[in-house]
C-alpha cells in the first residue's frame, strides 16, 4: 500500500516537473494527489452529467473564501445545445484561429463564470447610495479574483467526481457580444468559461509540466536570478511533453514571447477595457 502510494507520488511529481526538477519534500494525502493529478481535458463524451453534479460543483465553488463575503460572482450553466453553440460561435467572431476550443460544443455543460457587482450595486443604490467604492479598479479586481477562486474550487470538485474541465479565457475575446447574448446586467462580465463533461477515455490528457519550484518559490524576499537557471531545465520537460503529445515542437520561451509580443494572441481582448467601461466599471 505504502509502496503503491510512493510510486504514485513519484510518478505524478515526475510528470509535473520532469526528471531534473522534482521537489523532494512533498507531503502526501488523497487531496494533494488529486490536485497534482490535474490536467485540462480537451476531448469529451457527449454524456449528460450525473444528477446533482452542477449543484454539487457550485456548492464547492461557494465554499471558497470571498472578499468581505460580498458574494460578487455568478455562474451561468449553459446546457441548451443551441445556446452553447451560439456562445462558442460568438467567442470565435473575428478569430484568426478558425474553430477554436471545439470542446465547448462536445461537452454537455459550459459554465460561464461572471464577476458580478450588479446585485450589490442594486443593494447599495437605495437611499441615494453612491456606489463610490465600486468605481475603483480594486472593486473589479476583487470581483474577478473571487470569481477565479470560486471557479477553481469547482474544478477540484468536478475532478473529484471523475469529470473533466478546461477553462476558456477566449470568452473575453468578444466580451461585449457575449454579455449581450447572455443578457448580462451592468457591473458584470464573463471572466472565463469552463467546459464541463465526462472525459473521453480514448484520448486521456497528459499532465502538463510546470516550472521548477526554484523558479517560483521565494523565501523571505524575491530572488531575481533563480529562474534563469531553471528555464533551460523546464524546456526539457516542456519539449518532452510536446513530443509525447504529438504537439509541434516549440520552446516554452517562444510561447511566452508570442503571448507577450504578438497582438494576434489577444484575439479581441484588447477591447476589454472599453467593454468594461461601457458595462459600468469605471476603473478609477
Ligand atoms: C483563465 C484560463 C483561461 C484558459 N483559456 C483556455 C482556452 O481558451 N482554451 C484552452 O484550450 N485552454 C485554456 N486554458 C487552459 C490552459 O491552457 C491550461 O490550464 C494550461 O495550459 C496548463 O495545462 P493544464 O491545465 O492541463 O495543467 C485556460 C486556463 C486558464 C486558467
Amino acid at each position: 500500500m505504502i509502496n503503491d502510494e510512493n510510486n504514485r507520488k513519484e510518478e505524478l511529481l515526475l510528470q509535473r516537473y520532469g526528471i531534473d526538477a522534482m521537489p523532494k519534500e512533498i507531503l502526501w494525502n488523497n487531496q494533494i494527489e488529486a490536485l497534482l493529478s490535474h490536467r485540462s481535458v480537451r476531448k469529451y463524451l457527449p454524456d449528460a452529467l450525473p444528477e446533482g453534479a452542477i449543484e454539487t460543483i457550485v456548492a464547492a465553488a461557494q465554499s471558497a473564501s470571498n472578499s468581505s463575503n460580498l458574494n460578487q460572482w455568478s455562474v451561468i450553466a449553459v446546457t441548451d445545445v443551441e445556446l452553447k453553440a451560439e456562445v462558442a460561435k460568438t467567442s470565435r467572431l473575428g478569430s484568426k484561429f478558425g474553430k477554436g476550443n471545439p470542446y465547448i460544443e462536445q461537452a454537455p455543460v459550459f459554465l460561464l463564470w461572471i464577476a458580478d457587482m450588479y446585485r450589490n450595486n442594486e443593494i447599495s443604490s437605495v437611499e441615494n447610495g453612491s456606489n463610490e467604492v465600486q468605481k475603483y479598479t480594486d472593486a473589479l479586481l476583487m470581483a474577478s479574483i473571487d470569481t477565479a477562486i470560486a471557479s477553481q474550487n469547482a474544478v477540484i470538485a468536478a475532478e473529484s467526481l471523475g469529470l473533466g474541465v478546461v477553462y476558456i479565457g477566449a470568452m473575453r475575446n468578444n466580451a461585449k457580444e457575449i454579455a449581450a447574448l447572455l443578457n448580462l446586467p451592468a457591473y458584470s462580465y464573463v471572466v472565463f468559461g469552463m467546459v464541463l463533461g465526462m472525459p473521453d477515455p480514448s484520448e486521456v490528457s497528459s499532465i502538463r509540466p510546470r516550472l521548477s519550484q526554484k523558479a517560483v518559490l521565494h523565501y523571505n524576499g524575491y530572488d531575481r536570478k533563480s529562474w534563469k537557471e531553471e528555464v533551460p531545465v523546464y524546456e526539457k520537460a516542456f519539449l518532452k511533453f510536446r513530443q509525447d503529445n504529438s504537439l509541434k515542437p516549440q520552446t516554452w520561451q517562444d510561447a511566452v514571447r508570442f503571448s507577450s509580443n504578438d497582438m494576434t494572441y489577444m484575439e479581441g481582448r484588447q477591447n476589454l477595457r472599453q467593454t468594461l467601461e461601457e458595462r459600468g466599471f469605471e476603473l478609477r
